[in-house]
This record gives structure tokens, sequence and C-alpha cells, in this order.
């Protein structure tokens, strides 16, 4: 395969158009995972909107603890969110952070990317990208977040061998190599822009803008709660805290996105 050319820091700093989110920035050859190292700076005071991008990651992870294989060739980034973020923007993240993902690869690459709740980006039905939000507190105190996204982008897809067949690239997709780097810079200004209109009480545009890209409604999905599993049909966005889904037995339960352990869909 073609070696894909390696992000540029300066490319990435000279294009940025945010306020806060990717100024400071840390561009990594190989790392265990964004997350981790990013999740240091932040112990260690790094400031709102510090992001970490990696060219390779040796133990990404996903939600549930999974593997999160990283090769090179891939976008795979931590932003550390703290201060400006209201409560109702952290709660939203894995969505706004997917949301956000698919936006930029709609109007940069036009590629149909769609928002499965609660964190997911699919095109063509099959999984693109994903978000991965960590969190820490300082006492009763919200500290900061971690909002790590992994995109498969400048790989073909066969290249990670254990996956199956319900993942693609942006290589499979677009048929070339993609620019990485204009990739990030929206992507940051898609997150700002986003967690600004939730943090301001805007939340309602952001669930409009979410209806558009929305893939859930009307699939069979089994969530698992605490308080035990719910199964039914996805029925639609509660604002951007809450869905419902519509149970065999004739209820619409209404349930809480950030008590979700795992959402699991029925193959179409
Ligand atoms: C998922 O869909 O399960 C979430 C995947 C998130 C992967 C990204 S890659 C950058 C950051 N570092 C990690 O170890 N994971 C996230």
């Amino acid at each position: 395969m073609q070696a894909t050319q390696h992000i540029s820091r300066e490319t990435i700093l000279r294009e940025l158009r945010t306020k806060f989110l990717g100024k400071s920035l840390v561009v990594l050859e190989k790392c265990s995972s964004t997350n981790d190292v990013a999740s240091d700076s932040a112990r260690h005071g790094a400031p709102h909107g510090l992001t970490v991008i990696a060219e390779e990651q040796t133990a990404g992870r996903g939600r549930l603890g999974r593997r999160w294989l990283s090769p090179k060739g891939g976008i795979w980034l931590s932003i550390v969110l703290r201060d400006a973020l209201s409560i109702d923007a952290y709660n939203s993240l894995p969505l706004t952070g997917a949301l956000a993902v698919a936006r930029t690869l709609n109007s940069s690459l036009g590629v149909g990317a769609r928002v499965r709740w609660p964190n997911d980006v699919l095109a063509s039905g099959r999984k693109l990208a994903g978000v991965l939000v960590e969190a820490k507190s300082k006492g009763d105190e919200f500290d900061y977040a971690l909002l790590g996204v992994g995109i498969n982008a400048n790989f073909p897809i066969s290249l990670i061998e254990e996956v199956d067949q319900e993942s693609t690239s942006l290589l499979d997709l677009v048929g070339s190599p993609v620019s990485r780097e204009a990739l990030i810079t929206t992507i940051l200004s898609e997150v700002e822009y986003l967690n600004e209109l939730v943090s301001s009480k805007h939340s309602e545009v952001v669930v409009k803008l979410l209806e558009r890209l929305e893939c859930s409604r009307g699939k069979i999905v089994t969530v698992r709660l605490q308080r035990g599993e719910i199964s039914g049909v996805f029925d639609g966005y509660d604002g951007l805290a809450k869905v419902r889904v519509a149970t065999r037995e004739g209820n619409v339960e209404t349930i809480n996105t950030s008590a979700v352990i795992s959402a699991e869909y029925r193959k179409a």
C-alpha cells in the first residue's frame, strides 16, 4: 500500500479557525492511546481544548473496553474539554462528537455519513468512525472530559485483519487518500460550534442538525442499562439527552443516554 503522508502540526495550526480547540496541539508518531496521553496532560493542568493526535495507537480502545485497532493512516485524536463545558454539553458529548464527525465528512467528502445513537458514525451502513468519552471528576465536581475520536481514514479496511464486514474506511469509500489535516481542523471547529450551542441552551438547534443525519429511527435496538435491558424500535430523540424506544408490549420507554451501558442494533 502507498504510504500515507504524515499529519503536519504546522498545517493544522495554520488552518485552524477555532477559539480554543486544537490551539494547544500535540502530534505523536505513536502512543498507547491518545486518550491516555490527553488524560495525563489534563491531570497536569493542560488547557481546555488541548488536542492530542497520533499516527498510530498501540492500545487504542473503544466503548466497553473493546480494542480499537488504530494503524497508520487513521485519524486518532483526543480533545481535553474543561471549564467552558456546561453539564448539558458534557452529557451530550458522545452524540455531538459523532455529529461533528459526520457533518465534517459530509461537507468535506460527501460520503453520506450518518449518526447512529449513541456514538457511531456510519457510511453505506458500515461503521466508519466512533467516539469515546471519558471523564474525571474532582470530588463532587466535574474536572475534565476527554473526547476521543477514531476515524478509519487512509487505509483499506481489509488491513485490519480481525475486522468484520461491518466497517469501512474513507479510502475504501473515496478511492484515494484524503487530507487528514483538513478533516481534523473542521472536526475541531464543528465540536466547538456544537458544544457552544448546547452550553448556551440552544440544544434544539443541535437536535435539528442531528435529525438530518441520524439513522437509528425505526431500527430494532437492545439497550443495556444498570436497571436492566430494554428492547424495541428506536423511536427518536427527546432533546439531546434522552431517546424513546417503543417496546413490543406497546410502551414507549424514555432512556437517558448518559445511563446507557451498551446499545446493540439488530442486523438488517
Ligand atoms: C467506539 O466506537 O467504540 C469508540 C472508538 C473511539 C476510538 C478513539 S481513537 C482516539 C481515542 N483513543 C482511544 O484509545 N480511543 C479513542
